[in-house]
């Protein structure tokens, strides 16, 4: 992951790297550093952990120059210290680099047996020596980097600056997205449009395997084999002010009470609410009717969306949906045929593991389609539709509005499907609408359980282990419940379907251990009724998420029970999700830890 930034300036840059890399914070935050060029010498400040430390310094000690590159970073090789914060540098190039260079043992160990001296425990060292040491044989710049270029293997986007050269800065791409800013009579480099929302709206994307050299009168862009190619500049709307947390303490709570309005945006593009139709807001490029088999790909929290479609697409339109994490399905080499339609769900819509799985479908033959929320990213730029979620920029790592979004969306596309099929009739689909329509209120409705929840945090947060069940599609909730408390309380959790709780987890279940049951009142909730008298049997402590009619029916004495409002079964998860996310977010807040950017984990995360 890690987020990069360079820029050409005509004023001194250190501040406007600074504002910049705030912006790419989600992208890491266990150490940040920028380096410039002053009076043509390259010289640095870094510091360990979150921006306002690498603030401090550079109060402490200004850094001047027109010309700087800066990172922001999620530690892959080599502990998150101030040593191995970027840039690093020698006296004569310094290099910021998001990924990681997979032959770095290699190319170090060659670089030591000729008598490198190596100062960090990072894979980005050996880039700054590969082409210091060219530099010192007297290569140029470009030429030393065209050269090293060539001996690096891995995922990896590069910014790279260099002493005497004030007018010049080279990035490259291969794998982890690089934007190029376009300003008047300054360049800019950047993770993303983001990053340089403050300074340009006119952006180039590199694609894979570019690389480009920037002054401050323009860009030249090689491809893989070193041919100058153009890139569009576009136009980007990226908002120029960060994104701010209005009156909540956090981004995450933040977003989690946008919901309603965004996932009420979301149903806009793909209901059609006077007719009460589904409408895709693109073109499909294959007929439903056509499709033997879906495969969903995604990560984390997307998967778990993915997995809830899985129901959906399998109940409403009769099609068998096969469901992967990317990093598994990347490697499984899955046998997809041509005409199969592969589905990727993406908040960022860069995820190296999801984006590895679109490449390995396209090139099986299937229909690529995506569900992201960044519409300038990779996985939408590379796929052959893109289905948009609106949720907006999500600035907590821990995903909410992106999640039921998500749902949103692919509720819309499994209704598509189930019409296009004719597994669902005209007054069917009517009715399903109809359903969705009722989603954003029934959203705001269930974010007036959060004084109960508040409460119930506080118990939670007394526990070592919470247990999460659920049938049908509240088992996927029961999954996301587990990793948004974990992620960012730090609380150990498990999500498990309620029946398979007699295989084994209920040996856990003992007067400690909280046991939330996501169970709105449908088919299957007398067999969920049943699971519970299993662990009330065994002292469990049970925390039952449903509505007034499974309260009444529940008949089980449970140490609270959250009231849902009322609501058919088949959509519930968009709305059940909201006590869920509600209940990790107060329980992180009284164990104190940082909501927004929890230990260890990053936003995008753009490595394996
Ligand atoms: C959890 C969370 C992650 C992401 C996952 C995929 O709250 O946010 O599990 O869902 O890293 O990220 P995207 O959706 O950007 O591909």
């Amino acid at each position: 992951m890690c987020g990069i930034v360079g820029i050409l300036g005509r004023a001194p840059v250190a501040e406007q790297l600074v504002d910049s890399l705030k912006r790419l914070e989600y992208r890491g935050y266990d150490s940040a550093g920028v380096a410039t060029l002053e009076n043509g010498a390259l010289a640095r400040r870094r510091a360990e952990g979150k921006l306002k430390n690498l603030e401090a310094r550079l109060e402490a000690k200004p850094l001047g120059g027109h010309t700087g590159i800066g990172h922001t970073r999620w530690a892959t090789h080599g502990r998150p210290t101030e040593n191995n914060a970027h840039p690093h540098a020698t006296e004569r190039v310094a290099v910021v680099h998001n990924g990681i260079i997979e032959n770095f043992r290699e190319l170090r160990e060659g670089l030591e047996a000729k008598g490198t001296v190596f100062s960090t425990e990072t894979d980005t060292e050996v880039v700054v020596h590969l082409v210091d040491n060219l530099l010192k044989g007297g290569v140029a710049p470009v030429e030393a980097v065209r050269a090293v270029l060539s001996q690096l293997r891995g995922a990896f986007a590069l910014g790279l600056i260099f002493a005497g050269e004030d007018d010049l800065m080279i990035g490259a791409r291969n794998g982890p997205p690089l934007a190029i800013g376009h300003g008047d009579g300054e360049m800019y480099l950047g993770s993303d449009a983001i990053a340089l929302g403050p300074f340009t709206d006119t952006i180039s994307y590199l694609e894979d395997g570019d690389w480009v050299v920037l002054n401050r009168k323009g860009a030249t862009i090689f491809d893989k084999d070193n041919a100058i190619v153009h890139r569009e500049a576009i136009k980007h709307l990226t908002a120029t002010a960060l994104v701010d947390k209005a009156n909540y303490r956090h981004f995450m709570a933040k977003e989690i009470h946008e919901q309603p309005e965004v996932v009420g945006h979301t149903l806009a593009r793909y209901v059609d609410m006077a007719t009460e139709r589904v409408t895709m807001p693109v073109k499909l490029p294959f007929d439903f009717k056509n499709i033997q088999r879906v495969s969903i790909t995604a990560c984390g929290t997307a998967s778990y969306a993915g997995f809830v479609a899985k129901y959906w697409l399998e109940r409403l339109a009769r099609l068998p949906v096969e469901l992967d994490v990317a990093s598994e399905f990347r490697y499984r080499e899955a046998p997809l045929r041509k005409g199969d339609l592969a589905v990727f769900i993406s908040q960022s819509g860069e995820t190296a593991d999801t984006l590895a799985a679109l490449r390995y479908a396209k090139a099986q033959g299937a229909y690529t389609l995506s569900v992201v929320n960044v519409p300038t990213s990779t996985i939408a730029r590379e796929s052959e539709v893109v289905l948009p979620t609106l949720a907006g920029p999500e600035i907590g790592v821990a995903s909410t509005k992106a999640f039921t979004c998500q749902l949103m969306v692919l509720a819309s596309l499994a209704v598509a499907a189930g019409k296009a099929r004719g597994e669902l009739s005209d007054a069917d689909e009517a009715k399903l609408v109809h359903s969705l329509v009722e989603i954003p209120r029934l959203m705001s409705e269930a974010l007036t359980t959060e004084p109960h929840i508040e409460k119930l945090a506080r118990e939670i947060s007394k526990s070592r282990d919470v247990l999460y069940l659920g049938r049908g599609t509240s088992y996927p909730l029961a999954l996301e419940g587990a990793l948004k408390l974990k992620e960012i309380s730090y609380i150990h959790a498990e999500g498990y379907a309620a029946g398979e709780l007699k295989h084994g987890p209920i040996a856990l279940i003992d007067e400690h251990m909280p046991v939330v049951v996501i169970a709105p009142y449908d088919k299957v909730f007398e067999k969920t009724v049943s699971n519970m008298q299993e662990v009330a049997a065994r002292g469990g402590k049970i925390i039952l998420m449903t509505d007034a009619r499974g309260a009444a029916e529940a008949t089980i004495q449970s140490l609270v029970t959250i009231v849902m409002p009322d609501m058919g079964a088949t959509f519930a998860p968009m709305v059940y999700a909201v006590p869920v996310q509600l209940l990790a977010y107060h329980t992180a807040v009284v164990m104190g830890t940082d909501v927004d950017q929890p230990r260890n984990l990053a936003k995008s995360v753009t490595v394996e």
